[in-house]
């Protein structure tokens, strides 16, 4: 069946992240299968090198190789790679996003799906990505929005008052900090931020930005200052890997 950004698509995903806490394989299983095929429309996965970072258990593993790709992982917790008694991919390396173990232009794409706002450096990690990426090959980051009702994780949406306090007022309420805590494992990555840096990073020029799971007509959403950071949710760029120029600044 051919993968469309429409109403449908929408809703199923919504339905879908009811079940992260009671049905994780459901939800991981879902979302990795909706990213390969979104993906797969963006860059044509059959026969690509491809990394994703911060790639996590092996969900989105076996969703892009079912699509073709031969896909590498890195991800900087090998707790994370486990988690819901999952395997990571056999290609899976424990390293950072920042730090990426590889040489320049190995791969046709690299991915990254809900990682920039765990990342103190989020463009940093960009810019890394960009590095690694092949002359013409395609950069595909998304990240949840600071901004957006979901900015603050478990925290949310406690954090339109501010990270710190959002993060204190859930160790009040459940008795421990929460796994993505602000100034640690969560940070303010904005759609304004992304924007400008995709815009002005000088190894690879900005092909499309667009909200990650809203329908195609929903898209320019991401333009409008304010209501954009607020509706976006989830910002997903992809980026075209320039000829001859160095990957950040
Ligand atoms: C919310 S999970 C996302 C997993 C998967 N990409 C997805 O979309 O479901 C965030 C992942 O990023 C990883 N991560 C956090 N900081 C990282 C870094 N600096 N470099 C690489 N991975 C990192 C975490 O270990 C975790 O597996």
């Amino acid at each position: 069946m051919r993968w469309r950004a429409d109403l449908a698509r929408s809703w199923r995903l919504w339905r879908a992240f009811g079940l992260e806490q009671a049905d994780p394989d459901s939800f991981y299983g879902e979302l990795a299968a909706d990213s390969a095929a979104q993906v797969d429309h963006l860059h044509p996965l059959e026969g690509t090198v491809m990394l994703d970072v911060g790639g996590g258990p092996g969900y989105f593993c076996d969703a892009f190789a079912a699509r073709g790709a031969t896909y590498f992982a890195v991800d900087a917790d090998a707790g994370e790679m486990h988690l819901h008694g999952r395997t990571p991919g056999s290609r899976t390396v424990q390293a950072s996003g920042t730090a990426l173990p590889f040489a320049a232009g190995s791969f046709d794409l690299t991915y990254s799906s809900n990682v920039a706002e765990h990342v103190a450096q989020p463009w940093r990690m960009g810019e890394e990505m960009i590095r690694v990426t092949r002359p013409g090959g395609t950069i595909v980051l998304s990240y949840t929005a600071w901004w957006g009702p979901w900015g603050g994780h478990e925290t949310s949406p406690w954090h339109y008052l501010g990270g710190k306090r959002a993060a204190q007022r859930y160790r009040r309420s459940h008795g421990h900090a929460p796994k993505n805590e602000f100034g640690r494992s969560l940070f303010n990555v904005s759609v304004g931020a992304g924007l400008t840096w995709a815009r002005s990073v000088p190894g690879a020029e900005l092909v499309a930005a667009f909200p990650r799971y809203a329908p195609a007509w929903a898209s320019r959403m991401v333009q409008i200052p304010v209501v954009g950071e607020v509706l976006t949710w989830n910002l997903m760029l992809v980026m075209r890997r320039r000829h001859g120029q160095t990957a950040g600044p």
